[in-house]
Protein backbone atom coordinates (compact mmCIF):
# COMPACT_ATOMS: atom_id res chain seq x y z
CA UNK A 1 0.00 0.00 0.00
CA UNK A 2 1.21 3.68 -0.80
CA UNK A 3 -0.05 6.81 0.48
CA UNK A 4 -0.40 10.47 -1.26
CA UNK A 5 -0.83 13.48 0.21
CA UNK A 6 -1.87 16.62 -1.14
CA UNK A 7 -1.61 20.11 0.41
CA UNK A 8 -3.76 22.01 -1.79
CA UNK A 9 -5.17 25.64 -1.07
CA UNK A 10 -8.43 24.78 -0.27
CA UNK A 11 -8.09 20.80 0.99
CA UNK A 12 -5.64 18.33 2.06
CA UNK A 13 -6.48 14.99 0.29
CA UNK A 14 -4.91 11.58 0.92
CA UNK A 15 -5.23 8.73 -1.11
CA UNK A 16 -4.50 5.14 -0.60
CA UNK A 17 -3.03 3.14 -3.50
CA UNK A 18 -2.10 -0.65 -3.87
CA UNK A 19 0.78 -1.74 -5.41
CA UNK A 20 -1.41 -2.13 -8.81
CA UNK A 21 -1.91 1.43 -8.85
CA UNK A 22 -5.65 1.09 -7.77
CA UNK A 23 -7.35 3.16 -5.32
CA UNK A 24 -8.08 1.79 -2.14
CA UNK A 25 -9.26 4.40 0.52
CA UNK A 26 -9.41 8.33 -0.28
CA UNK A 27 -10.01 11.30 2.73
CA UNK A 28 -9.93 14.57 2.35
CA UNK A 29 -10.57 18.21 4.54
CA UNK A 30 -11.07 21.49 3.32
CA UNK A 31 -10.20 25.18 4.86
CA UNK A 32 -10.11 28.49 3.64
CA UNK A 33 -7.69 30.54 2.86
CA UNK A 34 -7.32 34.56 3.84
CA UNK A 35 -7.02 37.48 1.41
CA UNK A 36 -6.39 40.15 4.07
CA UNK A 37 -5.61 42.81 1.65
CA UNK A 38 -6.25 43.05 -1.85
CA UNK A 39 -4.43 40.51 -3.98
CA UNK A 40 -2.75 38.95 -1.11
CA UNK A 41 -3.84 35.03 -0.57
CA UNK A 42 -2.35 33.66 2.70
CA UNK A 43 -3.14 30.51 4.75
CA UNK A 44 -1.42 29.15 8.35
CA UNK A 45 0.94 26.19 8.00
CA UNK A 46 -0.34 24.87 11.03
CA UNK A 47 -3.57 24.43 8.98
CA UNK A 48 -2.01 21.72 6.61
CA UNK A 49 -0.60 19.86 9.42
CA UNK A 50 -3.79 19.76 11.52
CA UNK A 51 -5.62 18.38 8.01
CA UNK A 52 -3.58 16.24 7.54
CA UNK A 53 -3.50 14.41 11.23
CA UNK A 54 -7.47 14.18 10.94
CA UNK A 55 -7.13 12.75 7.29
CA UNK A 56 -4.66 10.24 7.96
CA UNK A 57 -6.82 9.30 11.35
CA UNK A 58 -9.81 8.36 8.56
CA UNK A 59 -7.61 5.93 6.93
CA UNK A 60 -6.34 2.45 7.11
CA UNK A 61 -2.50 2.91 6.72
CA UNK A 62 -1.37 -0.60 8.24
CA UNK A 63 0.76 -1.62 5.38
CA UNK A 64 1.47 1.33 4.11
CA UNK A 65 5.10 1.30 2.95
CA UNK A 66 5.94 4.52 1.72
CA UNK A 67 4.86 7.79 1.17
CA UNK A 68 4.71 10.57 -1.48
CA UNK A 69 3.56 14.16 -1.24
CA UNK A 70 2.49 16.76 -3.02
CA UNK A 71 0.89 20.05 -2.18
CA UNK A 72 -0.19 23.49 -4.15
CA UNK A 73 3.47 24.80 -5.93
CA UNK A 74 5.20 28.23 -5.50
CA UNK A 75 3.76 29.08 -1.68
CA UNK A 76 6.52 30.75 0.55
CA UNK A 77 7.09 28.99 4.31
CA UNK A 78 9.76 30.76 6.05
CA UNK A 79 11.07 28.64 9.16
CA UNK A 80 12.84 30.74 12.01
CA UNK A 81 15.99 28.44 14.25
CA UNK A 82 13.00 26.25 15.61
CA UNK A 83 11.89 25.45 12.97
CA UNK A 84 8.60 27.18 13.68
CA UNK A 85 6.97 29.49 10.38
CA UNK A 86 7.60 32.94 10.88
CA UNK A 87 4.83 34.68 9.44
CA UNK A 88 1.91 32.93 7.35
CA UNK A 89 2.87 31.41 3.85
CA UNK A 90 2.18 33.44 1.25
CA UNK A 91 0.70 31.37 -1.41
CA UNK A 92 0.85 30.97 -5.17
CA UNK A 93 -2.54 32.99 -6.06
CA UNK A 94 -0.64 35.95 -4.51
CA UNK A 95 -0.60 38.90 -6.48
CA UNK A 96 1.42 41.26 -4.79
CA UNK A 97 4.85 41.16 -5.80
CA UNK A 98 5.03 43.37 -9.11
CA UNK A 99 7.58 45.20 -7.67
CA UNK A 100 9.91 42.62 -6.94
CA UNK A 101 9.56 40.91 -10.62
CA UNK A 102 10.40 43.83 -11.90
CA UNK A 103 13.49 43.72 -9.12
CA UNK A 104 14.32 40.54 -10.39
CA UNK A 105 14.47 41.45 -14.41
CA UNK A 106 16.46 44.17 -13.61
CA UNK A 107 18.98 42.43 -11.61
CA UNK A 108 19.34 39.84 -14.39
CA UNK A 109 17.88 41.00 -17.66
CA UNK A 110 15.08 39.19 -18.96
CA UNK A 111 16.78 37.49 -21.50
CA UNK A 112 19.33 35.86 -18.61
CA UNK A 113 16.41 35.41 -16.46
CA UNK A 114 14.64 32.70 -18.95
CA UNK A 115 17.72 31.59 -19.97
CA UNK A 116 18.67 30.15 -16.06
CA UNK A 117 15.06 29.44 -14.76
CA UNK A 118 12.91 28.93 -17.83
CA UNK A 119 10.97 31.50 -16.83
CA UNK A 120 9.85 35.35 -16.82
CA UNK A 121 9.30 36.39 -13.13
CA UNK A 122 5.62 36.12 -12.10
CA UNK A 123 4.30 37.53 -9.26
CA UNK A 124 2.63 33.56 -8.55
CA UNK A 125 6.32 32.11 -8.30
CA UNK A 126 7.77 31.99 -4.78
CA UNK A 127 11.41 34.05 -5.72
CA UNK A 128 9.47 37.73 -5.65
CA UNK A 129 7.41 36.54 -2.33
CA UNK A 130 11.25 35.93 -0.76
CA UNK A 131 12.26 39.26 -1.89
CA UNK A 132 8.90 40.66 -0.43
CA UNK A 133 9.55 40.18 2.81
CA UNK A 134 13.09 40.98 2.63
CA UNK A 135 11.70 44.35 1.38
CA UNK A 136 8.59 44.85 3.45
CA UNK A 137 9.25 42.59 6.67
CA UNK A 138 12.46 43.21 7.25
CA UNK A 139 12.63 41.52 10.67
CA UNK A 140 10.71 38.56 9.76
CA UNK A 141 13.63 37.77 6.71
CA UNK A 142 16.81 38.30 9.54
CA UNK A 143 14.89 35.83 11.23
CA UNK A 144 14.59 33.30 8.22
CA UNK A 145 16.54 30.23 8.03
CA UNK A 146 14.80 27.96 6.20
CA UNK A 147 12.48 28.45 3.22
CA UNK A 148 9.78 25.51 2.15
CA UNK A 149 7.10 25.21 0.20
CA UNK A 150 3.95 23.92 1.56
CA UNK A 151 4.07 20.54 0.82
CA UNK A 152 7.80 20.22 2.07
CA UNK A 153 6.71 22.00 5.71
CA UNK A 154 4.26 18.06 5.80
CA UNK A 155 7.60 16.52 5.07
CA UNK A 156 9.32 18.70 7.95
CA UNK A 157 6.33 17.59 10.80
CA UNK A 158 6.15 14.18 9.43
CA UNK A 159 10.07 13.29 9.22
CA UNK A 160 12.40 15.96 10.86
CA UNK A 161 13.50 17.19 7.72
CA UNK A 162 14.19 19.80 5.07
CA UNK A 163 13.64 18.65 1.65
CA UNK A 164 11.96 19.42 -1.30
CA UNK A 165 11.71 18.12 -4.66
CA UNK A 166 12.83 19.16 -8.06
CA UNK A 167 9.45 20.07 -10.33
CA UNK A 168 8.50 22.00 -6.99
CA UNK A 169 11.97 23.61 -6.09
CA UNK A 170 11.90 24.71 -10.30
CA UNK A 171 8.81 26.36 -9.75
CA UNK A 172 10.64 29.22 -7.35
CA UNK A 173 12.13 30.23 -9.83
CA UNK A 174 15.45 30.06 -7.84
CA UNK A 175 16.31 26.73 -10.18
CA UNK A 176 18.97 26.55 -12.52
CA UNK A 177 16.13 24.54 -14.80
CA UNK A 178 19.07 22.58 -16.99
CA UNK A 179 21.14 22.01 -14.02
CA UNK A 180 17.75 20.89 -11.94
CA UNK A 181 18.95 22.06 -8.74
CA UNK A 182 19.27 25.69 -7.05
CA UNK A 183 21.32 28.69 -9.09
CA UNK A 184 24.48 29.58 -7.37
CA UNK A 185 24.55 32.48 -10.11
CA UNK A 186 20.84 33.71 -9.61
CA UNK A 187 21.44 33.79 -6.01
CA UNK A 188 24.61 35.75 -5.76
CA UNK A 189 22.55 38.39 -8.30
CA UNK A 190 19.52 38.54 -6.18
CA UNK A 191 21.66 38.39 -2.83
CA UNK A 192 19.96 35.93 -1.22
CA UNK A 193 21.59 33.03 1.29
CA UNK A 194 22.00 29.82 -0.21
CA UNK A 195 22.06 28.35 3.13
CA UNK A 196 17.55 29.50 3.44
CA UNK A 197 17.42 26.68 0.86
CA UNK A 198 16.39 22.77 1.29
CA UNK A 199 18.67 20.12 -0.58
CA UNK A 200 16.76 18.72 -3.66
CA UNK A 201 15.55 15.64 -5.00
CA UNK A 202 13.98 13.58 -7.75
CA UNK A 203 10.49 13.02 -7.32
CA UNK A 204 10.35 9.10 -6.32
CA UNK A 205 13.83 9.50 -3.71
CA UNK A 206 13.45 9.40 -0.67
CA UNK A 207 13.84 12.29 1.69
CA UNK A 208 13.33 10.88 4.98
CA UNK A 209 11.54 8.74 7.32
CA UNK A 210 8.27 9.12 9.82
CA UNK A 211 9.14 10.24 13.16
CA UNK A 212 8.32 8.38 16.33
CA UNK A 213 6.28 11.64 17.54
CA UNK A 214 4.71 11.99 13.62
CA UNK A 215 3.97 8.52 14.10
CA UNK A 216 1.98 9.14 17.27
CA UNK A 217 -0.27 11.68 15.45
CA UNK A 218 -0.79 10.19 12.58
CA UNK A 219 -1.05 6.41 12.38
CA UNK A 220 1.93 5.99 10.18
CA UNK A 221 4.22 3.17 11.34
CA UNK A 222 7.61 4.83 12.72
CA UNK A 223 10.56 4.76 9.85
CA UNK A 224 7.76 4.59 6.98
CA UNK A 225 10.14 6.42 3.94
CA UNK A 226 8.62 9.67 2.61
CA UNK A 227 9.71 10.34 -1.24
CA UNK A 228 10.31 13.84 -2.54
CA UNK A 229 6.99 13.77 -5.09
CA UNK A 230 6.24 17.01 -6.71
CA UNK A 231 4.58 19.90 -6.72
CA UNK A 232 0.03 19.63 -7.81
CA UNK A 233 0.51 19.87 -11.69
CA UNK A 234 4.12 17.55 -11.94
CA UNK A 235 2.23 15.01 -9.61
CA UNK A 236 -1.10 15.12 -11.58
CA UNK A 237 0.78 14.36 -14.52
CA UNK A 238 2.38 11.51 -13.06
CA UNK A 239 -1.34 10.41 -12.38
CA UNK A 240 -2.56 10.39 -16.02
CA UNK A 241 0.96 8.97 -17.68
CA UNK A 242 1.98 12.54 -19.01
CA UNK A 243 5.74 11.52 -18.60
CA UNK A 244 7.44 11.25 -21.97
CA UNK A 245 7.63 13.61 -24.98
CA UNK A 246 4.54 14.06 -26.96
CA UNK A 247 2.22 13.30 -23.44
CA UNK A 248 0.03 16.10 -23.10
CA UNK A 249 -2.64 17.25 -20.11
CA UNK A 250 -5.27 19.15 -20.15
CA UNK A 251 -6.77 20.11 -16.40
CA UNK A 252 -10.12 22.06 -16.06
CA UNK A 253 -10.37 22.90 -12.55
CA UNK A 254 -11.29 26.74 -11.03
CA UNK A 255 -7.73 27.17 -13.19
CA UNK A 256 -6.62 25.81 -16.42
CA UNK A 257 -3.77 24.26 -17.08
CA UNK A 258 -2.12 22.58 -20.50
CA UNK A 259 0.84 20.73 -19.77
CA UNK A 260 3.47 18.86 -21.77
CA UNK A 261 6.29 16.54 -21.02
CA UNK A 262 9.43 17.04 -22.30
CA UNK A 263 13.26 15.06 -21.98
CA UNK A 264 14.94 18.32 -22.33
CA UNK A 265 15.05 21.37 -20.61
CA UNK A 266 12.76 23.56 -23.61
CA UNK A 267 11.77 26.95 -23.18
CA UNK A 268 9.53 29.97 -24.43
CA UNK A 269 12.14 32.82 -25.17
CA UNK A 270 10.42 35.31 -23.80
CA UNK A 271 9.14 32.98 -20.64
CA UNK A 272 5.71 33.15 -21.95
CA UNK A 273 4.67 29.51 -20.62
CA UNK A 274 6.38 27.63 -17.56
CA UNK A 275 9.32 25.95 -18.05
CA UNK A 276 9.54 23.58 -15.31
CA UNK A 277 11.35 20.37 -13.86
CA UNK A 278 8.64 16.94 -14.21
CA UNK A 279 8.39 15.06 -11.27
CA UNK A 280 10.58 12.43 -12.54
CA UNK A 281 14.65 12.11 -13.61
CA UNK A 282 15.64 13.50 -17.04
CA UNK A 283 12.23 14.97 -17.62
CA UNK A 284 10.61 19.02 -18.08
CA UNK A 285 7.58 20.05 -18.63
CA UNK A 286 6.29 23.28 -20.38
CA UNK A 287 2.62 24.85 -18.82
CA UNK A 288 0.63 26.98 -19.46
CA UNK A 289 -1.94 28.32 -16.51
CA UNK A 290 -5.35 30.12 -17.00
CA UNK A 291 -6.38 31.88 -13.71
CA UNK A 292 -10.25 30.77 -14.50
CA UNK A 293 -11.34 28.34 -16.17
CA UNK A 294 -14.07 26.62 -14.90
CA UNK A 295 -13.69 29.62 -12.42
CA UNK A 296 -15.25 31.48 -14.95
CA UNK A 297 -18.08 28.92 -15.12
CA UNK A 298 -18.15 29.22 -11.86
CA UNK A 299 -18.37 33.06 -11.81
CA UNK A 300 -21.31 32.80 -14.34
CA UNK A 301 -23.22 30.31 -12.75
CA UNK A 302 -22.94 32.38 -9.36
CA UNK A 303 -23.90 35.21 -10.69
CA UNK A 304 -26.64 34.93 -13.45
CA UNK A 305 -28.05 31.47 -12.38
CA UNK A 306 -27.50 31.07 -8.53
CA UNK A 307 -28.01 27.98 -7.30
CA UNK A 308 -28.49 25.68 -11.12
CA UNK A 309 -26.72 22.38 -11.46
CA UNK A 310 -23.77 23.16 -13.17
CA UNK A 311 -24.83 19.99 -15.08
CA UNK A 312 -27.84 21.49 -16.32
CA UNK A 313 -26.45 25.32 -17.29
CA UNK A 314 -23.22 23.53 -19.21
CA UNK A 315 -25.74 21.05 -20.77
CA UNK A 316 -27.37 24.12 -22.09
CA UNK A 317 -24.43 25.55 -24.29
CA UNK A 318 -25.27 22.52 -26.60
CA UNK A 319 -28.77 24.81 -27.68
CA UNK A 320 -26.41 26.99 -29.02
CA UNK A 321 -24.18 27.02 -32.16
CA UNK A 322 -20.67 26.85 -32.36
CA UNK A 323 -18.73 30.20 -32.22
CA UNK A 324 -22.02 31.53 -29.68
CA UNK A 325 -23.72 33.83 -32.56
CA UNK A 326 -20.91 35.89 -32.51
CA UNK A 327 -20.32 36.50 -28.53
CA UNK A 328 -16.77 36.13 -27.09
CA UNK A 329 -15.68 35.83 -23.47
CA UNK A 330 -12.15 36.69 -22.11
CA UNK A 331 -11.68 34.71 -19.31
CA UNK A 332 -8.66 37.12 -17.49
CA UNK A 333 -11.81 37.27 -14.01
CA UNK A 334 -8.72 37.10 -11.72
CA UNK A 335 -5.87 38.86 -14.07
CA UNK A 336 -3.80 35.95 -16.25
CA UNK A 337 -0.73 34.29 -16.47
CA UNK A 338 -0.39 32.94 -19.79
CA UNK A 339 -0.27 33.95 -22.18
CA UNK A 340 -0.48 37.71 -20.74
CA UNK A 341 1.38 37.23 -17.49
CA UNK A 342 -0.82 40.37 -16.62
CA UNK A 343 -2.37 40.40 -12.93
CA UNK A 344 -4.27 43.49 -14.13
CA UNK A 345 -6.01 41.61 -17.39
CA UNK A 346 -9.45 41.46 -16.79
CA UNK A 347 -12.32 39.68 -18.31
CA UNK A 348 -14.96 40.86 -21.02
CA UNK A 349 -17.97 40.05 -22.64
CA UNK A 350 -17.94 41.01 -26.58
CA UNK A 351 -20.65 41.52 -29.28
CA UNK A 352 -23.65 41.56 -26.98
CA UNK A 353 -26.83 41.73 -29.24
CA UNK A 354 -30.62 41.46 -27.88
CA UNK A 355 -30.74 37.90 -29.67
CA UNK A 356 -28.61 36.68 -26.93
CA UNK A 357 -29.82 34.44 -24.14
CA UNK A 358 -28.29 32.64 -21.12
CA UNK A 359 -27.51 29.62 -22.72
CA UNK A 360 -25.28 31.98 -24.99
CA UNK A 361 -23.46 33.31 -22.54
CA UNK A 362 -22.54 29.77 -20.99
CA UNK A 363 -21.12 28.67 -24.72
CA UNK A 364 -18.67 32.00 -25.05
CA UNK A 365 -17.33 31.45 -21.41
CA UNK A 366 -16.24 27.50 -22.49
CA UNK A 367 -15.08 29.10 -25.64
CA UNK A 368 -12.99 31.75 -24.13
CA UNK A 369 -11.47 29.32 -21.55
CA UNK A 370 -11.01 26.38 -24.38
CA UNK A 371 -8.92 29.68 -26.76
CA UNK A 372 -7.17 30.61 -23.45
CA UNK A 373 -6.08 27.17 -23.50
CA UNK A 374 -5.10 26.96 -26.69
CA UNK A 375 -2.91 30.41 -26.69
CA UNK A 376 -1.12 28.30 -24.10
CA UNK A 377 -0.93 25.06 -26.55
CA UNK A 378 0.37 27.38 -29.18
CA UNK A 379 3.32 28.44 -27.21
CA UNK A 380 4.14 25.09 -26.26
CA UNK A 381 3.97 23.52 -29.56
CA UNK A 382 5.98 26.90 -31.20
CA UNK A 383 8.86 25.81 -28.17
CA UNK A 384 9.32 22.54 -29.34
CA UNK A 385 6.20 20.30 -28.50
CA UNK A 386 5.04 19.81 -32.16
CA UNK A 387 2.04 18.25 -33.61
CA UNK A 388 -0.58 16.90 -30.30
CA UNK A 389 -3.10 14.62 -31.54
CA UNK A 390 -4.68 13.44 -27.58
CA UNK A 391 -4.67 15.28 -24.33
CA UNK A 392 -5.62 13.51 -21.12
CA UNK A 393 -8.01 16.24 -19.84
CA UNK A 394 -9.23 15.94 -16.06
CA UNK A 395 -11.08 18.24 -13.46
CA UNK A 396 -14.25 19.37 -12.95
CA UNK A 397 -14.85 20.90 -16.17
CA UNK A 398 -14.35 17.91 -18.41
CA UNK A 399 -17.73 16.12 -17.04
CA UNK A 400 -19.54 18.61 -19.48
CA UNK A 401 -19.78 16.48 -22.56
CA UNK A 402 -20.31 19.98 -24.70
CA UNK A 403 -17.17 21.36 -23.00
CA UNK A 404 -15.37 18.51 -24.00
CA UNK A 405 -16.38 18.81 -27.25
CA UNK A 406 -15.67 22.75 -27.65
CA UNK A 407 -11.82 21.70 -26.31
CA UNK A 408 -11.36 18.70 -29.04
CA UNK A 409 -12.47 21.29 -31.99
CA UNK A 410 -10.93 24.01 -30.85
CA UNK A 411 -7.43 22.46 -29.53
CA UNK A 412 -8.05 20.40 -32.94
CA UNK A 413 -6.88 17.29 -31.00
CA UNK A 414 -9.06 14.34 -29.53
CA UNK A 415 -9.49 14.91 -25.59
CA UNK A 416 -9.53 11.42 -23.39
CA UNK A 417 -10.58 11.32 -19.42
CA UNK A 418 -8.59 9.06 -17.02
CA UNK A 419 -10.85 6.12 -16.00
CA UNK A 420 -9.30 6.19 -12.74
CA UNK A 421 -8.13 10.01 -10.81
CA UNK A 422 -7.59 10.84 -7.89
CA UNK A 423 -5.54 14.39 -8.89
CA UNK A 424 -2.46 15.15 -7.71
CA UNK A 425 -2.89 12.89 -4.40
CA UNK A 426 -2.69 10.11 -6.75
CA UNK A 427 0.03 10.66 -8.69
CA UNK A 428 2.27 11.30 -5.08
CA UNK A 429 1.07 7.87 -3.79
CA UNK A 430 2.77 6.00 -7.45
CA UNK A 431 6.23 8.26 -6.72
CA UNK A 432 6.25 6.74 -3.59
CA UNK A 433 5.33 3.22 -5.53
CA UNK A 434 7.91 4.12 -7.75
CA UNK A 435 5.48 2.60 -10.54
CA UNK A 436 3.02 3.92 -13.25
CA UNK A 437 0.50 2.49 -14.38
CA UNK A 438 -1.05 2.22 -17.80
CA UNK A 439 -3.52 4.97 -18.99
CA UNK A 440 -6.85 3.88 -18.83
CA UNK A 441 -9.25 6.22 -20.59
CA UNK A 442 -12.70 6.67 -19.60
CA UNK A 443 -14.26 9.22 -22.44
CA UNK A 444 -12.77 10.09 -25.59
CA UNK A 445 -13.97 13.13 -27.40
CA UNK A 446 -12.95 13.55 -31.19
CA UNK A 447 -12.46 16.45 -32.66
CA UNK A 448 -16.11 17.16 -35.23
CA UNK A 449 -14.75 19.62 -38.26
CA UNK A 450 -16.45 22.28 -36.46
CA UNK A 451 -13.81 25.54 -36.99
CA UNK A 452 -13.23 28.04 -34.75
CA UNK A 453 -10.52 29.60 -36.69
CA UNK A 454 -12.37 32.94 -37.12
CA UNK A 455 -13.30 32.98 -33.90
CA UNK A 456 -10.14 32.39 -31.85
CA UNK A 457 -8.93 34.91 -34.72
CA UNK A 458 -11.59 37.44 -33.26
CA UNK A 459 -10.36 36.65 -29.65
CA UNK A 460 -6.66 36.66 -30.21
CA UNK A 461 -7.34 40.59 -30.95
CA UNK A 462 -9.57 41.24 -27.57
CA UNK A 463 -6.37 41.77 -25.22
CA UNK A 464 -4.43 44.33 -27.14
CA UNK A 465 -7.58 46.01 -28.08
CA UNK A 466 -8.72 46.15 -24.23
CA UNK A 467 -5.24 46.17 -22.51
CA UNK A 468 -5.65 49.93 -21.91
CA UNK A 469 -8.66 50.08 -20.54
CA UNK A 470 -7.66 47.27 -17.54
CA UNK A 471 -5.58 49.90 -16.13
C1 LIG B 1 0.88 25.97 -10.89
C2 LIG B 1 0.05 26.70 -9.91
C3 LIG B 1 -1.18 26.06 -9.42
C4 LIG B 1 -1.04 25.69 -8.01
C5 LIG B 1 -2.40 25.24 -7.53
O1 LIG B 1 1.88 26.77 -11.43
O2 LIG B 1 0.32 27.79 -9.50
O3 LIG B 1 -1.50 24.94 -10.16
O4 LIG B 1 -0.04 24.74 -7.86
O5 LIG B 1 -2.38 24.43 -6.48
Amino acid sequence: MFLGIDVSTTATKAVLVDGNGSVVAAESEAYDYQTPQPQWAEQHPEVWWQATRSVLRGLDLRGVEAVGLTGQMHGLVLLGADDAPLRPAILWNDQRTAAECDEMRAALGLERLVAITGNDALPGFTAPKLLWVRNHEPDVYAAARRMLLPKDYLRLRLTGVHATDRAGGSGTQLFDLARRDWSAELLDQLGIDPGLLPPTFEGPEVTGTVSREAAESTGLAVGTPVVAGGGDQAATAVGTGVVDPGAVMLSLGTSGVVFAATDAPVRDPQGRVHAFCHALPERWHLMGVMLSAAGSLRWLRDTVAPGEDFAALAASAGDVPAGADGLLFLPYLTGERTPHADPLARGAFVGLTVRHGRAHLVRAVMEGVAFGLRDGLELMQAAGVGAVDEIRASGGGTRSAVWRQVLADVLGASLVTPAASEGAAYGAALLAAGRIPTFTASTQTDPSGTDYGTAYARYRDLYPALRSTFR
